[in-house]
């Protein structure tokens, strides 16, 4: 089934560019409906504006962590009005709260630039690299009600080179999540994933 997508991003847009990549070139069956930003004058606006997508900057305040409130209750209506059926969250820097993940049953996507469950949170490729792990990397995972926790779709691994710094690091967890994030919405577009306790199961095509 085509995706109805509405895209929550707080920064430059680079997933959601490769998501409008991957439609274009028609790799993935979606349609992009509303792009929204907590952030006035984010890029991603721009990119989305670039490619005729409705893009709004909808302020969050008065929180500054979390998508709740009234302002939760004017994205839900927002996208609802958009008609979108699956909520792609690409770089969005909020927690999303339990009305959202209800308006949006087992809808609602992620991508963590860190292989989860380790290093949940912030800046995760500068934590991997102070923690000195080898391997770095991205997960796709439905969102549930506790942080970069939810079921995981997709992840891939990237390795860390010597010499590398916080930049060159996620510099390359980037390229993969631009690879991550349409494979995981082909999937779900075409209806191959089934969510079992905490494991996502991919069906056989
Ligand atoms: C991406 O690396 C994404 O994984 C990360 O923000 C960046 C957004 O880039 N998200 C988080 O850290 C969420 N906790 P983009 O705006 O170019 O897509």
């Amino acid at each position: 089934m085509s995706l109805r997508l509405a895209v929550l991003g707080s920064g430059s847009g680079t997933n959601m560019q490769s998501i409008v990549d991957a439609i274009e070139a028609g790799t993935l069956d979606a349609k992009i409906v509303c792009v929204l930003s907590d952030v006035e004058g984010a890029k991603i606006l721009d990119r989305a504006a670039r490619h005729a997508i409705p893009a709004r900057y909808v302020s969050c305040a008065p929180f500054k962590t979390k998508l709740d409130g009234e302002a939760q209750e004017t994205y839900i209506r927002m996208m609802k009005e958009a008609g979108a059926d699956t909520v792609v969250l690409a770089g969005f820097m909020r927690i999303v709260k339990q009305g959202l993940l209800e308006a949006f049953p087992g809808r609602v996507l992620n991508i963590h630039p860190a292989l989860l469950p380790a290093f949940p949170g912030l800046e995760s490729w500068k934590q991997a690299l102070d923690y000195g792990t080898k391997v770095a990397g991205c997960t796709v995972h439905f969102v549930d009600a506790g942080t970069d926790s939810g079921p995981i779709i997709v992840q891939k691994a990237v390795p860390v080179e010597e010499g590398d710094t916080p930049e060159t690091l996620h510099a390359r967890i980037q390229v993969q999540e631009h690879i991550a994030y349409p494979e995981a919405l082909r999937l779900l577009a075409a209806n191959r994933l089934r969510i079992e306790g905490r494991r996502v199961r991919i069906l056989a095509p």
